[in-house]
């Protein structure tokens, strides 16, 4: 029999995203799971709906947008607020999140700068909530605070708790935010392009960073890249967005071998272009519908090169395919798409 699956950690299942203060839903019916110790990479195109699903999951959408249905549930009660074994995230109050957030979930984005008090020292930004939340003397949350830097790979870790935001690099105020992010053990830590902003040597480095925590602490990762590159290589099952909806859902390596959708096969070529600085998506003819405006059938049909008149008629479902996969192609049981060993994608 083979091994059961860890357990899910965050359960996210048919969840809607509306903005402009509910005139216009920019996410629609998403699904997925992430399992203890699982890395899950949501990936797609700009525009999406990859920010706006994370943010939901944080608690921080943005003023004017919501969830207007769908649940996404972490694993374990807040015995604070009597929830047994299950917490509810889209039913959280705002003391609900303060308990959540920065303790069972933690956070990386793509401007780290923007989320240091520019002001204190990175080291105190560390070390004062871990006081304050873990019941630190000064001494203590010090040291706590150098063992995060050593373990994010920070070198001189105790000369960089002295420095304030502005004298370090990108790629070391990114280690200094998965510090943060990873300081009060949590169960889930979600990445928005966090690695985006950074040049390709950082880039693989911090990537390498976010596998080793997974590994040692049994984090579940939910890693956002509009690269397909970079989700490829940190993570066991990907879910390609377009338009706001799920396209296509599997294991990592199912999915690059035989993608299941035409927009995954599409991104996948442009994944596999050698030159880092080329890849855009630019190169798949054609732009998404905008949010509101999105046609009756498949979103992606006037952009597919496999599409029949049938594909822009009728709403599509996502289907399983095979064993836990799914796409939202009419066409998915007979073409035979193109996919890209993962080797070729990493090169
Ligand atoms: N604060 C906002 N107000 C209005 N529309 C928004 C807001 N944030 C995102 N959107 C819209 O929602 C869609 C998805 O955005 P987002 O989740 O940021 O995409 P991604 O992260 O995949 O690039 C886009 O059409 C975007 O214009
Ligand atoms: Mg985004």
């Amino acid at each position: 029999m083979p091994a059961s699956p860890p357990d899910p950690v965050l359960t996210v299942q048919g969840l809607h995203i509306t903005v402009d203060h509910g005139r216009t839903e920019a996410v629609r019916d998403v699904s997925f799971t992430v399992r203890a110790g699982q890395a899950v990479g949501l990936v797609g195109e700009s525009g999406s709906g990859k920010t706006l699903t994370c943010r939901s999951v944080l608690g921080a959408l943005p003023p004017g947008c919501a969830v207007s249905a769908g649940t996404a549930t972490l694993a374990g009660g807040d015995p604070d607020a009597g929830a047994a074994d299950a917490t509810e995230l889209t039913a959280l109050d705002r003391r609900g999140w303060e308990r959540l957030r920065g303790v069972r979930l933690g956070a990386v984005f793509q401007d780290p700068a923007s989320y240091l008090n520019p002001s204190l020292t990175v080291g105190r930004q560390l070390a004062e909530p871990l006081r304050v939340r873990q019941g630190l003397s000064r001494a203590d949350a010090h040291r706590r605070a150098v063992e995060l830097f050593t373990a994010v790979g920070l070198h001189q870790p105790e000369q960089v708790y002295h420095r304030y935001p502005h004298e370090l690099s990108g790629g070391m105020l990114q280690r200094v935010l998965i510090a943060v992010a990873v300081a009060g053990d949590p169960e889930l830590l979600v990445a928005d392009e966090a690695t985006t902003a950074l040049d390709t040597v950082v880039q693989a480095e911090v990537l390498d960073l976010l596998g080793r925590l997974r590994a040692e602490r049994g984090l579940a990762l939910l890693l956002v890249s509009h690269d397909l590159a970079v989700v490829a290589e940190v993570c066991d099952r990907i879910v390609v967005l377009y338009a706001g909806e799920v396209v296509e859902d599997g294991p990592t390596d199912e999915v690059l071998a035989a993608p299941a959708h035409p927009y995954t096969e599409a991104l996948l070529r442009v994944a596999s272009i050698g030159d880092w600085s080329r890849r855009e998506l630019a190169v798949i003819p054609g732009r998404p519908p905008e949010a509101g405006r999105t046609p009756a059938g498949c979103r992606f049909a006037d952009r597919c090169a496999h599409a029949l008149p049938d594909c822009g008629r009728q709403q599509i479902e996502l289907r399983p395919v095979g064993d836990a996969r799914s796409s939202r192609c009419l066409r998915a049981g007979e073409l035979h798409l193109t996919g890209t060993a993962l080797q070729e994608v990493n090169a």
